[in-house]
């Protein structure tokens, strides 16, 4: 028996929420922590347990990290660091341990770390972090669920990504950081993460240019400095409570956003008839009573393009949309888990290839549901609550990997959702 939320339906949600920093920001920039012997305050720092576990994993390495509560910051002693292997137990519980590697291999000149298995939205293969590693000058070794990487030196190079990969990219930023010489990195992912990563790095002494566009140029140096880094809001944290709102009918307003981040999110919502207006704090998400929310198709693609990480809240909007809408999936493979589980809510969707066509329904039913993975389970949390009756959504540990007590913000703005410890 797991832990589970408890959800019944209310009104429209109303109020303020404040943002966290971004969970996907903050896991690259403490891996990028230890391209340097001094110490680094990162603030901003959201209280996850994919945080916890990267804390973990660094202090596994011999680089401390202590929270000061006070401020919400995270400060790290990567001037400890005397381990080049990385535990199983870290990359089990936390896929993004996998960005140490490059720091290490700059730092060290080797490391060592578990292959990351799949998880429930795909394969998740690594090969792009690593042909960009050997591009460096990094011989890779592959054996026991392990891989070894070494290199007497980094030299800069010349690479191309398949595809515009976030990890990747960031492997790659953060290892020719410290190579000698130019490194262009082409086709690579420009998310916001990349850039605020980026100026960690250039904040360190680092020297990268076009973070956030699709060249990016790093000239190496040789060592890096201690910085004072406060990461960028979480753009899929805000998403979530502005489909939250959409969903209930309500009016939220969110702060600590940057609304340049959500305009894909922004555009859909707005072509659905929500409206997001922009404040002097935040922005503000509301529906008119007078209008029907409507059906809209969407395609995840890459950053700038509609989130796939948002995929999952959107589909729970469109199932009682008025219409019919197709949602297509093309960056994870097998990110449609939460699909059955809306259907035991009464949605009606069928899967076609690589597209979920949604009709929507009236009204949801609330079930007994289960979260697969982080945004799945968020939207399920969400599609319950303007289902009729009760209903109970297990896998909390997914959705806390992602969000501060998502159930607390929610039930500010008037939910009623409560934690059951089994
Ligand atoms: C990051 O994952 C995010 N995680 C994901 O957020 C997010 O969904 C994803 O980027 C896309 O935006 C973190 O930042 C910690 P990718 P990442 O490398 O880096 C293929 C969440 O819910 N690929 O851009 O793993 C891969 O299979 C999580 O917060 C290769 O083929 O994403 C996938 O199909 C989920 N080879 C596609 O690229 C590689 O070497 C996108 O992966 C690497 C990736």
């Amino acid at each position: 028996m797991s832990d589970k939320f408890i959800i019944n339906p209310t009104g429209p949600l109303r109020g303020d929420v404040y943002i966290s920093g971004a969970k996907n920001a903050v896991l690259p920039v403490l891996a990028a922590t230890l391209l340097t012997g001094q110490d680094c305050v990162v603030q901003n720092v959201p209280r996850l347990s994919d945080v916890e576990s990267m804390c973990g994993l660094l202090a596994s390495l011999g680089a401390g990290t202590q929270w000061d509560a006070a401020s919400g910051s995270l400060i790290v002693r990567a001037g400890g660091l005397n381990l080049c292997e990385a535990a199983y137990e870290w990359v089990g519980k936390l896929r993004a341990s996998f960005l140490v590697i490059g720091p290490m291999l700059a730092r060290l000149g080797r490391a060592k770390v578990p292959l990351p298995g799949g998880c429930a939205i795909g394969s998740r293969p690594v090969d792009l972090h690593l042909k960009g590693l050997a591009a460096l000058g990094a011989d890779i070794d592959h054996t026991h669920g392990y891989i070894s990487v070494s290199a007497k030196k980094l030299t800069g190079a010349k690479i191309y990504l398949d595809f515009p990969s976030v990890g990747a990219t960031e492997s790659i930023m953060m290892a020719a950081s410290l190579a000698e010489g130019q490194t262009i990195m082409e086709n690579c992912a420009v998310e916001p993460e990349i850039v605020d990563l980026a100026n960690f790095l250039n904040a360190a002494g680092a020297d990268i240019r076009g973070a956030g566009t699709d060249t990016v140029k790093i000239n190496g140096t040789r060592e890096l400095r201690g910085v004072d880094h406060t990461v960028i809001p979480d753009r899929i944290e805000a998403g979530t409570f502005m489909v939250a709102a959409a969903l209930t009918r309500g009016d939220i307003h969110l702060t600590n956003v940057m609304a340049d981040h959500l305009k894909p999110v922004t555009a859909k919502l707005k072509e659905v008839n929500i409206h997001v207006t922009e404040t002097e704090t935040g922005l503000r998400v509301y529906h008119d009573p007078s209008q029907e929310v409507i059906a809209a198709d969407i395609k995840t693609l890459p950053y700038p393009g509609f989130p796939t990480d948002m995929q999952s809240l959107f589909m729970s909007l469109m199932a009682t949309a008025q219409g019919t809408s197709i949602i297509t999936e093309t960056v994870f493979e097998n990110r449609f888990m939460q699909v059955g589980e809306l259907k035991r809510m009464g949605a009606d969707i069928k899967i076609e290839s690589r597209s979920a066509v949604i009709e929507g329904v009236r009204r949801l039913a609330g079930a007994q549901v289960q979260a697969s993975d982080l945004r799945a389970g968020a939207g399920l949390m969400l599609a319950a609550l303007t289902a009729e009756g009760t209903t109970e959504l297990s896998g909390t540990e997914h959705i806390d990997r992602g969000y501060c007590a998502l159930e607390t913000q929610l039930n500010q703005l008037g939910a009623d959702i409560k934690r059951v410890i089994a």
